[in-house]
């Protein structure tokens, strides 16, 4: 079992779209997929179960969260076979309270072990922040995908993970920031494609184009390769899918 995380301190730089999309690709490419929405403000669980977002059963998430009750009592399956999701709750938002008590910084490794009988991949769609959860989902993960808007700004808050990981002792190497939200007709972001700047190191190839087929999945409640499979932006995906499918040897 593979885990990835698509992460980035910076908000609405296109993580959960990533999580969504590439979830999907996976799982129709017949991978058991596992999606954990991460984030309290349950973006990824609204794009896929919405019924299972609105009946959040907030007593059992707490029960998880503290350690009484094994994770897998918190999934719930998706209209794809191959596709179950951790839809977020609002007591996710106090994981970092109980990652603190538990101290030894191997709780979500430990809660993820026994989801290894059952998928090939976990994919962890995590909140905009540099935490105790996030030291741990860098632990434990694979790889670390980092969504890039190409502004000088997003290049900031690569560094400062940069420095957290650095701090934190963690393998450099997991990560691979990838540009997202594109808009060719920016001549910054051309500037970006045609010459990466150098802190962008192990920088996936292809990349995520501002499009507003992403946008529509909201009105859709499903992945750009379910309703507009030959769009750009579902190329680009899929493109990302196989890269990432080469990375993980999946
Ligand atoms: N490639 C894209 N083109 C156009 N719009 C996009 C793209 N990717 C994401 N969006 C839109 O931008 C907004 C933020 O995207 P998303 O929720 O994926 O970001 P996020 O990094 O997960 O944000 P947060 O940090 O709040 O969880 C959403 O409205 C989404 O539809
Ligand atoms: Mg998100």
């Amino acid at each position: 079992m593979k885990v990835i995380a698509f992460h980035n301190l910076k908000g609405g730089v296109g993580k959960t779209a990533a999580a969504v999309n590439i979830a999907q690709l996976a799982a129709d490419d017949g991978v058991p997929t596992l999606l954990w929405d991460l984030d309290a403000q349950g973006a990824t669980s609204w794009y896929f179960a919405p019924e299972a977002a609105k009946a959040r059963s907030q007593p059992k998430a707490a029960r998880v969260v503290k350690g009484k009750t094994p994770i897998g009592h918190l999934i719930t399956s998706t209209a794809t076979t191959c596709l179950d999701l951790i839809p977020a709750d609002p007591s996710f938002r106090n994981i970092d309270l109980q990652l603190e008590k538990h101290g030894a910084g191997n709780t979500l490794r430990q809660w993820l072990e026994p989801m290894d009988e059952d998928y090939g991949l976990v994919i962890l769609d995590c909140p905009p922040t540099l935490s105790r959860l996030a030291e741990e989902i860098f632990a434990v993960a694979d790889k670390i995908y980092v969504p890039l808007i190409p502004t000088w700004l997003s290049m900031n808050s690569w560094e400062q993970e940069q420095a957290f990981i650095t701090d934190k002792n963690l393998d450099k190497k997991k990560f691979a920031p990838f540009l997202s939200m594109v808009d060719r007709r920016k001549s910054l972001h051309r500037e970006f494609l045609d010459t990466p700047p150098k802190a962008l190191k192990r920088l996936l190839a292809g990349y995520i184009p501002y499009a507003s087929d992403v946008e529509r999945m909201g009105e859709h409640r499903s992945a750009v390769s379910h309703f507009a499979p030959r769009s750009t932006a579902a190329l680009a995906y899929q493109l990302m899918w196989k890269n990432m499918k080469k990375q993980l040897k999946l």
